[in-house]
């Protein structure tokens, strides 16, 4: 007899929690026993809690999001000036063409050619040096040499696979005469069919490889000592 009635209740209790979880709309959980583990108390920078299913909840907005930093905004890079003067905004503005080209809308262009202005006036600020030639292979072996190939002769895997093709060689002219600033705007802003690295490299990254495909090009380059400006070898 107890034995039975301890079943019922038993029984009955437990139906009463099951019957209580239901809820008539589709989209509610029920009643929540653990709500921390439908809601992650995590913050994930893309996503505005306030509005879960279309219901906005105030208290769970999230209002500092992965937002763009404004225009002209410009990172801190510590106190040594000449580090700072280097990671400043390019300022050669790319050309109006760009704007079809890489789809560089909402930009400031520039109406001359800046490519061909960067060549005379803009040095490589990046001291040459043995490290800086190691640094520049690693850059170059995890962004560059798919495409321009192991020398730089524009024989990478993507281009042999028969991907892609296009892709110079930097020991044929005129890519030889080119200035490190032109190089530096290339790589920066794209040319041609090569995208705009100036997302994924800093700007002293840029001057690094700059400097090392300099040296594919002239097997002398790091004993020569040509530091700065060279156009081309004289
Ligand atoms: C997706 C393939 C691809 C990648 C990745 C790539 N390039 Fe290029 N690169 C090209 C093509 C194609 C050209 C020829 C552009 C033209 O002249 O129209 C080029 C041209 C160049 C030039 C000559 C620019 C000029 O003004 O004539 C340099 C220098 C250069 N690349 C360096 C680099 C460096 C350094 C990297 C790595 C950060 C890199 N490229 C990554 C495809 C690529």
């Amino acid at each position: 007899m107890k034995k039975s009635l301890i079943t019922w209740i038993g029984a009955l209790s437990s139906a009463a929690v099951l019957m209580s979880s239901c809820a008539s709309d589709p989209d509610s959980p029920g009643l929540e026993y653990m709500p921390d583990m439908y809601r992650s108390p995590a913050i994930e920078a893309y996503v505005d809690y306030g509005e879960v299913r279309a219901r906005i909840d105030e208290t769970k907005k999230v209002k500092l999001t992965a937002m763009t930093p404004p225009q002209f905004s410009v990172p801190y890079y510590g106190k040594d000036s000449a580090l700072v003067d280097m990671m400043l905004p390019y300022r050669r503005l790319p050309n109006q063409l760009m704007k079809s080209t890489h789809g560089f809308y909402g930009e400031r262009l520039s109406a001359a050619d800046e490519y061909t202005l960067a060549s005379a006036d803009i040095k490589n600020p990046v001291m040459l040096n043995e490290k800086v030639l190691e640094d520049g292979k690693k850059l170059y072996a995890s962004m560059c040499q798919h495409c321009h190939g192991e020398k730089g002769d524009g024989n990478g895997p993507m281009v042999t696979s028969g991907a892609y093709s296009g892709v110079p060689n930097y020991m044929e002219e005129p890519r030889m005469k080119l200035s490190n600033g032109q190089m530096f705007y290339s790589i920066y802003y794209g040319k041609g069919m090569m995208g705009a690295h100036r997302s994924l490299l800093n700007k002293k990254e840029i001057w690094t490889l700059v400097h090392y495909v300099r040296s594919m090009q002239y097997k002398d380059y790091l004993t020569a000592g040509m530091v700065s400006d060279t156009t081309q070898k004289k």
